[in-house]
């Protein structure tokens, strides 16, 4: 199972429900590499998306302990249910927020990582991969620039 995230220089990942800071190249690379995919996100971060709707051309695997049906989306009540649904697609994606990342941490093989440049208070944080021995950056492209910030599309993989 892989993850996309955009991190800031803390791997600060949001505030307030939302991103403080997003990079309209991320934006189109997140949905490059989840075009066709599953997807597994949060109730709260469905909630984040344009009109709280589920993701297009996508299968969204929504996780919520609520009794509720989402149109567009399958929903699951816990993470184990969520990991047999995503084994029957050939692609899976966890997509946040940061109690799902945090959940389906042990599960990822593989990060997609957008390092934005710049440190907007953020209230929840993405695991320090370059700090944790049992992952290394496998690919780092060159650093881009939009607006004055500075990022960088990485990949992580599990050694
Ligand atoms: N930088 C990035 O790439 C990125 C990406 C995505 C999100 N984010 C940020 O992450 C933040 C949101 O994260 P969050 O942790 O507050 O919300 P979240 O993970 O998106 O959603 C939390 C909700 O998921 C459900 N849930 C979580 N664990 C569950 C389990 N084991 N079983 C059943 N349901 C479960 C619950 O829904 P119910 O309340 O319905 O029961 C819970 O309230 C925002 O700031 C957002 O901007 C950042």
């Amino acid at each position: 199972m892989d993850a996309i995230v955009a991190v800031y220089s803390d791997w600060g990942i949001g505030a307030k429900g939302t991103q403080p800071l997003v990079i309209p190249a991320d934006r189109k690379r997140f949905r490059t590499l989840t075009d066709g995919a599953a997807v597994i996100v949060g109730r709260k971060t469905l909630e984040d998306f344009p009109g709280g709707k589920p993701l297009k051309n996508r299968r969204n695997l929504v996780i919520t302990r609520q009794d509720i049906t989402i149109e567009g989306a399958e929903v699951f009540h816990s993470t184990e249910e969520a990991v047999a649904a995503a084994a029957e697609s050939e692609r899976c994606l966890v997509i946040g927020g940061d109690s799902v990342f945090r959940q389906f941490f042990p599960h990822m093989k593989r990060v997609f990582v957008t390092k934005i440049y710049a440190v907007p208070h953020s209230d929840v944080f993405f695991p320090d991969l370059d700090a944790d021995p049992d992952w290394q950056c496998t690919e780092a492209e060159p650093i881009q620039e939009h607006e004055g910030v500075q990022y960088q599309f990485c990949t992580y993989e599990r050694i």
